[in-house]
């Protein structure tokens, strides 16, 4: 029986100690963190993970803000809106919720957010900085599964992790983060992807497991050996007729058959995504501290 790494309760245990600090702020006489999301046009999953962030930050006490366009604006338009931000001294944080519409380069807009408010950790500054082990803002979903590998006592050093997916915005980063000195790092990494011959030969020789290629039930339980800790990113709508919604959430991990041969594992929903979140409200604490911090020297 593998343990069920519950990211509910991770999370909520890091919102309780943030809200602490929130309260700390306030009673210096200090304006609590400030978060502003961008959100284009009306996807359902991109609309959920935005609604779900403000009401985070809510709950611990920050301000959060979310600014909608509809996807016919233009890539002017939020370039302007992202520099308007930059220059606002009463936001510490900004993120713009991808995908966005094709006639908009997300590379572009990434790159245009001031990276001390990078909270998603995407702009290459605090990419590079992570990739030479400086201090930086850690990529939200990557950082929040150290937090939760932490929180569990999962150890890291000297294992052999194996990271299926290369996308920048979790498996690259996750691959770094894990092989980088440190106490969630020192690990001995490999990344898997689409390209990769015998990919479950990997897999199997595998003490961990970071599952986020976004293809649902792709990993098996012939894919892992027994004692893996599976760690699941996974988070693709399938069709469901039994839900009310119509779809469900569907991770990259078919659990029924991996759970018996895992020590420990993610459950999605509950596992990584709400860890996402957590990481995204560490980061903008810190980037408000370092505003603090600017402003007082
Ligand atoms: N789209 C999917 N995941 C994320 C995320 O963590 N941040 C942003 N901004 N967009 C996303």
């Amino acid at each position: 029986m593998a343990t069920i790494i519950d990211g509910r309760v991770v999370s909520a245990s890091i919102r309780e100690s943030l809200s602490r600090e929130v309260q700390t702020l306030v009673s210096q006489g200090l304006r609590p963190p400030h978060l502003v999301a961008i959100l284009v046009g009306n996807d359902g999953g991109s609309q959920t993970y935005v609604g779900a962030k403000e009401k985070a930050c809510h709950e611990v006490g920050f301000l959060g803000t979310v600014i909608r366009y509809p996807d016919t604006v233009t890539e002017e338009e939020l370039l302007e809106k992202v520099n308007e931000i930059n220059h606002n001294d009463q936001i510490d944080g900004l993120i713009v919720q991808l995908p966005l519409p094709k006639h908009i380069n997300e590379n572009r807009v990434t790159l245009a957010i001031a990276p001390e408010k990078d909270v998603d950790g995407f702009h290459d500054v605090n990419m590079g900085r992570l990739t030479k082990g400086a201090d930086g803002i850690k990529p939200a979903t990557p950082y929040g599964i150290t937090l939760m590998l932490k929180h569990y006592g999962i150890p890291t050093e000297g294992k052999h992790v194996v990271v299926i997916g290369r996308s920048n915005i979790v498996g690259r980063p996750m691959s770094i983060l894990l092989s980088n000195p440190g106490e969630t790092g020192n690990a001995t990494v490999t990344v898997c992807h689409s390209r990769t011959p015998n990919l479950s030969w990997f897999t199997q020789h595998a003490d961990i497991i970071v599952a986020a290629l976004g293809k649902p039930g792709f990993l098996t339980g012939d894919m892992v050996k027994e004692g893996c800790v599976v760690i699941d990113v996974g988070t693709t709508r399938v069709d469901d007729p039994t839900k009310k919604a119509g779809w469900r959430l569907c991770g990259d991990v078919d659990f029924a058959s991996v759970e018996p041969k895992a020590s420990a594992i993610t459950p999605v929903p509950g596992g990584v995504g709400p860890m996402t979140i957590a990481g995204l409200l560490v980061n903008t604490l810190k980037a408000r501290k370092a505003s603090i911090e600017a402003h007082t020297a």
